[in-house]
């Protein structure tokens, strides 16, 4: 196992790579740090003929609770929002190879939408999946505004991505956005036996298949940079400034 940061863990079992975040104390809350270790993982990976599969992996319990609220509330108050999320974004919607991942918990915001790139997510029954991007004055991100419509409808995409309602494994399953519900004590070993089964198909037509079934990367590229536009715009916003210094403060 190498450790790219203490909150982002690279391991590898055979041709299978994965990615684990690792921040326990903050609910897998992703920083600036992990998304670059994020991202240079999967270039890694994804550069490195003898891995096959990519997996992403949270802790019992968290997923992710999201981008951290902390790095949101210093770019708002004037500091540059940071290009890291977006490279992990692009780097993500270019993979060639298989991306699998395995949620329990929570999964908030870019803890939901990375899922919307998995090419299959295995989710634990105490699962839920929230993305509260209006409700702290900002807009949905990782085109999850052109594949969460396209995946689930647009009313269903609407009341998670702007109501902010909660799904539940079951809700995410039915939706499309979960594969399979696996019991937690079951999670890794589901996703790395799928992730074998992967691993020994054909390399170059399972890539060529995946990217047939992706559809449009250009226009996925094009929607993540143009919610980027609006999301840098949005941390700026009164609106987000004062949802994040609630967040912060709520336990005052
Ligand atoms: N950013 C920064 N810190 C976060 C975080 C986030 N997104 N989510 C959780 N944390 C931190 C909390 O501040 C807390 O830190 P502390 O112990 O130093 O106070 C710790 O993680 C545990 O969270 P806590 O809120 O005490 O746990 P909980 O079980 O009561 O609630 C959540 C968990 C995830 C529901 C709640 O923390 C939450 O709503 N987080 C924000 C999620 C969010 O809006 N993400 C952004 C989406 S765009």
């Amino acid at each position: 196992m190498t450790e790219t940061s203490q909150t982002v863990l690279v391991e590898r079992h055979g041709a299978i790579r994965i990615v684990r975040l690792n921040r326990p104390d903050k609910k897998n809350a992703i920083t600036r740090a992990m998304y670059i270790a994020m991202e240079r993982a999967l270039a890694e990976a994804e550069a490195d003929d003898t891995v096959r599969v990519h997996v992403v992996l949270g802790r019992p319990g968290a997923f992710s609770a999201g981008n951290d609220i902390a790095d949101f509330l210093a770019f708002a108050e004037g500091g540059q929002m940071g290009a890291e999320v977006f490279c992990l974004l692009d780097r993500v919607a270019r993979l060639e190879k298989p991306l699998v991942s395995g949620v329990d918990g929570l999964a908030i915001g870019i803890g939901t939408t990375l899922n919307l790139h998995c090419d299959l997510t295995f989710a634990t029954p105490a699962a839920v999946f929230r993305t509260p991007f209006v409700d702290l004055g900002l807009v949905p991100e990782a085109a999850s505004s052109l594949l969460a419509p396209a995946l689930m409808g647009h009313q269903r995409a609407f009341a998670m991505l702007a109501m902010g309602e909660t799904l539940s494994a079951e809700q995410a399953r039915e939706a499309g956005l979960v594969y399979r519900i696996v019991a937690a004590e079951a999670l890794e070993a589901r996703v790395l036996e799928a992730a074998e089964a992967l691993a020994a198909k054909p390399a170059q037509a399972l890539a060529l298949t995946k990217r047939l079934l992706k559809g449009d990367r250009q226009a996925v590229l094009d929607r993540i940079a143009l919610e980027a536009d609006h999301f840098a715009e949005r941390l700026q916003s009164h609106e987000a400034r004062a949802a994040f210094k609630a967040f912060m403060g709520r336990k005052r």
